[in-house]
């Protein structure tokens, strides 16, 4: 694969997804160290969207446990049920949270973070085993297209899981 990443310029959010996504498909494609392909894709994603922060927080025993992330320090455990994180973990679906101050219980690891959207991430037998979780400091940056794109990424994530274990 190719190790740079080709991002468009001047196009809509869609067209950059739409463009990432195959990138993001070839650049795990051919690894089977998971962390190694999670650090891949926060890397990927926070190059193309320069977002606050991007990474993941992964299920160990009864908590989130930080992952690979591109942004500043971040809290490195979080409860079930706890946080923006812990909550989409609980409900085990995709959080868009446009003011965190209006999220009972989050978690602010940053403070100039206002925005936040959390995905889960299941195995290929459909348990949930991580979060993909997305922090920005604009109002207006995170929207409902986000979460639709960034459900597509982790796909991608499980079925790489899927192929690396039926093989
Ligand atoms: N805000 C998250 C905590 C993780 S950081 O944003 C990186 C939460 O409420 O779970």
């Amino acid at each position: 694969m190719s190790e740079n990443l080709f991002i468009p310029i001047n196009e809509t959010k869609e067209e950059i997804y739409n463009n990432l996504l195959p990138q993001v498909a070839a650049l795990i494609e051919g690894e089977n160290d998971f962390i190694a392909n999670l650090a891949n894709v926060s890397a990927a994603l926070h190059e193309t969207f320069h977002w606050l922060w991007v990474g993941f927080y992964l299920i160990k025993n009864d908590e989130l446990v930080l992952g690979p992330f591109q942004g500043s320090i971040a809290c490195t455990r979080i409860g079930y049920g706890k946080g923006a994180c812990g909550t989409a973990w609980k409900e085990k679906k995709s959080l868009l949270i446009l003011n965190v101050k209006n999220f009972p219980g989050h978690i602010a690891c940053n403070q100039l973070s206002v925005a936040e959207i959390v995905v889960p991430i299941f195995d290929a037998n459909q348990n949930i085993i991580g979060v993909l979780d997305i922090d920005s400091d604009k109002h207006d940056e995170l929207t409902d297209v986000d979460v639709f794109y960034l459900g597509k990424i982790c796909q991608l994530i499980t079925n790489k899981l899927s192929n690396f274990f039926h093989v």
